[in-house]
């Protein structure tokens, strides 16, 4: 997937809209955790080594096209100002005046924060009007925000109609990294799958079963395959609706040549809230009363072993309900597993959202060959779909 990419002839010394995935957790008015602003660092950097004028355009949160304090992207103008070393001037809205007049006063190098774009209705519409608007003050679009790319919003897609546009450093990465273990995976691949959604997986699963060896499922997705497979699983997360997607996956996978692996034991406990595991049993004995919270681990074995082999590994889904310490063995386990396998020379890819947080907070997310920054986008892209604000950056 060829894409044209951001370089210096083509914004030296220009006024450059960037967009960014600012997307990030707040707590208490500042940001929590900067790992998405710190991935687009290169690209920012980039533009003000060639003398650009950057004005940054993010979303931040869903604030329902209506302006709300709670979604202001002020507190991430300071992050950004101490992780650059540099000064970083917050403007109170992404179109119109605010923007004219804050590029008036700006010289070389100065980078501009614009405020949260899905302050206005128009941005998630894809308003034609909008677009336009948000281009005017602008000479060149350059798009980094991977983890919105499956957005076609105003921001993302529709302002690549007024202005030359090309992608950044982070996206480019991205799209190489993905694009690769998606299109042409050294084989054997496997993918690890997780989380509490099989719907949100089926696309993954269905894309990828002709280019991987074997899928390991765990997490909370786990419990409808073996709800499928006719195993009575307490009070595990576990609906009509999933049981039938996995049932379907069950069947789709029937005729092809990929092995899909279930755990055989699970940590349990009374509910999500639970402090503490109730311990360990068989998947054939999972009690009434009680919920799977984590791979088992007899599971971790299985699973390891299908990983001894492996040159490929994609990982979406946490395994366990990793935030709370007593359900965080069976990620943690597999965490060293792919770590080592990255040592040996695999390719061990991580998607974004819970599965990085899941990375980090587990100390492996440094060890691995890449941990992407989108959650949705990831697997829309593992999906096989050519995402919207990535399409008009192709050639
Ligand atoms: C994300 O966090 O996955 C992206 O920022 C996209 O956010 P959205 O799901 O609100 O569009």
């Amino acid at each position: 997937m060829r894409m044209r990419k951001v370089n210096s002839e083509v914004i030296k010394n220009k006024k450059v809209l960037l967009r960014v995935d600012f997307n990030v957790p707040l707590k208490e008015g500042q940001v929590a955790d900067g790992s998405r602003i710190k991935a687009h660092l290169e690209t920012i950097s980039f533009l003000r080594a060639n003398g650009a004028i950057t004005a940054l355009v993010s979303h931040l949160g869903r604030p329902k096209g209506k302006r709300d304090e709670k979604y202001s992207l002020r507190p991430v103008a300071a992050y950004l100002k101490e992780v650059l070393s540099v000064d970083v001037e917050f403007v109170e809205d992404c179109v119109g005046q605010p923007v004219e007049r804050a590029l008036c006063n700006a010289k070389a190098k100065d980078i501009l924060l614009l405020e949260n774009c899905r302050f206005h209705p128009e941005e998630e519409k894809n308003d034609e009007d909008f677009a336009a608007l948000l281009a005017a003050p602008f000479e060149v679009f350059v798009m980094d925000a991977f983890s919105v790319a499956h957005r076609a919003h105003a921001s993302t897609q529709g302002i690549t109609k007024f202005l030359p546009s090309y992608a950044g450093f982070l996206i480019e990465k991205e799209v190489s990294i993905l694009g690769s273990v998606r299109d042409n995976p050294v084989s054997p691949l496997v993918l690890i799958l997780g989380g509490s959604k099989v719907t949100d997986k089926i696309g993954v699963i269905e894309h990828m079963s002709n280019k991987a060896s074997t899928i390991l499922v765990g997490g909370a997705m786990a419990f409808p395959f073996l709800a499928a497979k006719g195993y009575s699983v307490g009070k595990s997360k576990c609906d009509e609706e999933n049981v039938n997607s996995a049932k379907h996956i069950l069947k789709a996978l029937e005729d092809k040549e990929v092995e899909i692996v279930l755990p055989v034991d699970v940590v349990v406990g009374a509910s999500v809230e639970a402090k503490e595991s109730e311990g360990i049993v068989d998947v054939d004995a999972i009690p009434d009363h009680l919920m799977g919270l984590d791979i088992g681990p007899k599971t971790v074995e299985v699973f390891s072993e299908h990983l001894r082999s492996a040159k490929s590994i994609v990982w979406n889904g946490p395994l366990g309900l990793f935030e709370n310490p007593a359900f965080s063995k069976g990620t943690k386990g597999i965490g060293n597993v792919v770590s080592s396998k990255a040592k040996e020379g695999a390719v061990v890819v991580i998607g974004g959202g819970d599965t990085a947080a899941a990375a980090k907070a587990l100390g492996f997310a440094d060890e691995v060959t890449h941990v992407s920054t989108g959650g949705g986008a990831s697997l829309e892209f593992l999906e096989g779909k050519t995402l919207p604000g990535i399409e008009p950056l192709l050639g």
